[in-house]
């Protein structure tokens, strides 16, 4: 994880280097660190903590001239979050400074052998080994910085973004990529370049941009082309620049308290994006081309394996419901991390859908690859165009919700089951197992989705209310069957990350089997209990843990009486077909959560121990 700025040019890097740290601190906020080289020194400050604690530090500590420098903002694995273990890190001599994402695995045996060679090292990271290591190869005759960043990471094992920068040679810096993302913001007449883990940092000053692929090396110099090579064998690559559609608007705020809450808010939106092209009713039509132009091994899976981490697991179990209803496929959905080291059985008629928003998630990306490997073919889910989720697999679909920043998912879930749903309907089309009346009828409905989230988010301050009731609260149950099983572990699961309230989902029915011994009336239990999802089934269960003196929050179909009658709180969403439900469904538990967290004081874009992309295993 961790977020990487870097900027070579004519203007004062400084506060291009803060901004951009600002954007990146959802890749991990724990601390935080920035270099500036002023034509004379190396100036350095870091600290524990956020950008903001940083910048106080060097308001107090260095200078911030300079039109070269770096900066990082950490999400700790090699040793504790403190001063020390921050980043940038120097070389022994103090003369290169070094910025990393990723682990390098094989840093023990590396460190050794440069502690025989008299190297003290001052922080307990595997990033001050490299650095060291890049020194050490440079005291070589005739030896120069992209090289021996190059020969160092020939000898690495594991995972990096790197920017180098060398006192030796001001106008330069190298960077470096194998399993973390970075990108190099391109200037006028490469006048100035920018280094990033993500284009955010960057966007308002440049729209082209080079994506580094894994083993590549990049030498960026002032006035010069980037120069491009392979780390293994040295070859040359062209480098090949892009235009960005991203535009600054999308990375701000927007006059929200928080990024969650945009983005909650954002859904309509994103699900139209993520429609338009798509869904062509009035033509009854559905068009995904990385579905489209690979139809035959879609239909002639024996099965599907869907494979996530976190949320986006939960929008995979959302599809399992409605790709074995639809399709009438057999659907295995599993966590990504399990997957890839249980020696799982995969055969060539295996149809593997990875989902992730980042596309960066080392597990996921590890799973793909094993599924490759055994000759599955993968069809990859993901938010940010060119990640390496995106780029690692057969075939695929962006959902186009736009870059989600709150560190809670949010507008990243419903757009994956929104692709789903399209994937599916097509599929089922296209097999035969849906009637041309059904999906015509889905299509219809489906279009309707983003003018329902619309008017669901009107009960933000009813859900506000209710909120207001439950800030205190240690435990939470969610419960739902069904499509809106996965949307209880969703809610769940947005509960605990970012107001540190422990909260478990369940299938309704699983409550007898256990978990009902917790329930006192202390316990706040959330039931989905849509009107067409085993309603009747679900209204028992309510009884059941109403008995037991439960205060129970409901989500219903509007204008349902039953559950009203006994519920404590009753949260209305518009009617809806049962396999569309999840999309409606989970709003006002991203809301709840949302206004529980503010309420308890807690960083609701930014929660503690978390990143937004997680790019170790
Ligand atoms: C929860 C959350 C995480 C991510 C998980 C996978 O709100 O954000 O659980 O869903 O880390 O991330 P992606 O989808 O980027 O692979």
């Amino acid at each position: 994880m961790c977020g990487i700025t870097g900027y070579i040019g004519y203007r004062d890097a400084y506060p291009i280097i803060m901004n951009g740290l600002k954007r990146l601190e959802y890749r991990g906020y724990d601390s935080s660190g920035v270099m500036l080289f002023d034509g004379k020194n190396i100036n350095l400050s870091k600290t524990k903590g956020k950008v903001s604690s940083l910048e106080e530090k060097v308001s107090q500590e260095i200078s911030t001239e300079g039109s070269i420098g770096v900066g990082h903002t950490r999400w700790a694995t090699h040793g504790i979050p403190n001063d020390v273990n921050s980043h940038p890190h120097m070389s022994q001599s103090g003369n290169l400074v070094i910025v990393h994402n990723g682990i390098i695995e094989n840093y023990e045996a590396l460190k050794q052998e440069l502690v025989s060679r008299g190297y003290v090292f001052h922080s307990d990271t595997d990033t001050e080994v490299l650095i060291n290591l890049i020194e050490e190869i440079k005291t070589q005759e005739g030896v120069k910085l992209g090289q021996a960043v190059q020969i160092a990471l020939n000898q690495v094992i594991g995972a990096y973004a790197i920017a180098v920068f060398d006192r030796a040679k001001p106008d330069e810096m190298v960077v470096a990529k194998l399993g973390s993302p970075i990108a190099i913001g391109v200037g006028d007449n490469f006048e100035e370049f920018f280094v990033a883990s993500d284009a955010s940092p960057f966007i308002e000053y440049t729209k082209n941009a080079i994506y580094l692929e894994d083993e590549e090396l990049a030498i960026i110099k002032k006035g010069r082309k980037v120069r491009v090579r392979k780390i293994k064998d040295d070859s040359a690559i062209d480098a090949n620049i892009q235009e960005l559609q991203m535009n600054l608007e999308q990375i701000e705020k927007g006059g929200y308290e928080h990024f969650m809450l945009k983005e909650i808010h954002e859904q309509p939106r994103a699900i139209i994006d993520t429609l338009r092209g798509r869904l062509l009713v009035n033509e009854g039509i559905i068009k995904l081309s990385g579905l489209e132009n690979n139809m035959k091994r879609f239909l002639n899976a024996e099965r599907i394996i869907i494979i996530a981490c976190g949320t986006s697991w939960h929008a995979g179990l959302v599809a399992e419901y409605i790709f074995e209803e639809f399709v009438r496929i057999p659907v295995e959905v599993e966590y990504a991390s399990e997957f890839r080291y249980r020696n799982p059985v995969i055969t060539e008629k295996d149809v593997v859908i990875a989902i992730s928003q980042s596309g960066e998630t080392a597990d996921t990306l590890a799973a793909i690859k094993l599924a490759r490997s055994k000759g599955a073919f993968v069809f990859g889910l993901c938010n940010v165009v060119g990640s390496s989720i995106a780029r690692e697999n057969d075939s695929g679909a962006y959902t186009h919700a736009g870059p989600e920043i709150g560190v809670a998912s949010t507008k990243a879930f419903t757009t994956q089951i929104t692709v789903l749903l399209l994937m599916a309907l097509r599929l089922a089309r296209a097999k035969g197992t849906m009637s041309s009346a059904d999906y015509r009828m889905h299509l219809q409905e489906l279009e309707l989705i983003p003018q329902k989230v619309e008017e669901l988010l009107k009960i933000d301050d009813h859900i506000k209310e209710i909120a207001k009731e439950y800030l205190l609260s240690t435990n939470f149950l969610y419960l739902g069957r069904g499509y809106n099983f996965p949307v209880a572990l969703e809610g769940a699961l947005k509960l605990k990350e970012i107001s540190y309230i422990h909260a478990e989902g369940y299938p309704a029915a699983e409550m007898k089997h256990g978990p009902i011994a917790l329930i006192d009336d202390r316990m706040p239990v959330v039931v989905i209990a849509t009107s067409k999802g085993h309603y009747e089934k679900v209204v028992s269960n309510i009884q059941e843990i109403k008995s037991r003196k439960a205060k129970i929050i409901a989500v219903v179909t509007k204008g349902d009486t039953s559950v009203r009658a006994i519920a404590d709180h009753i949260i209305e969403i518009p009617e809806v077909e049962e396999a569309f439900s999840p999309l409606l469904t989970t709003i006002p538990l991203q809301l709840l959560s949302y206004h529980i967290a503010v309420m308890r004081n807690c960083n609701v874009d930014q929660p503690r121990n978390l990143a937004k992309s997680v790019t170790v295993e």
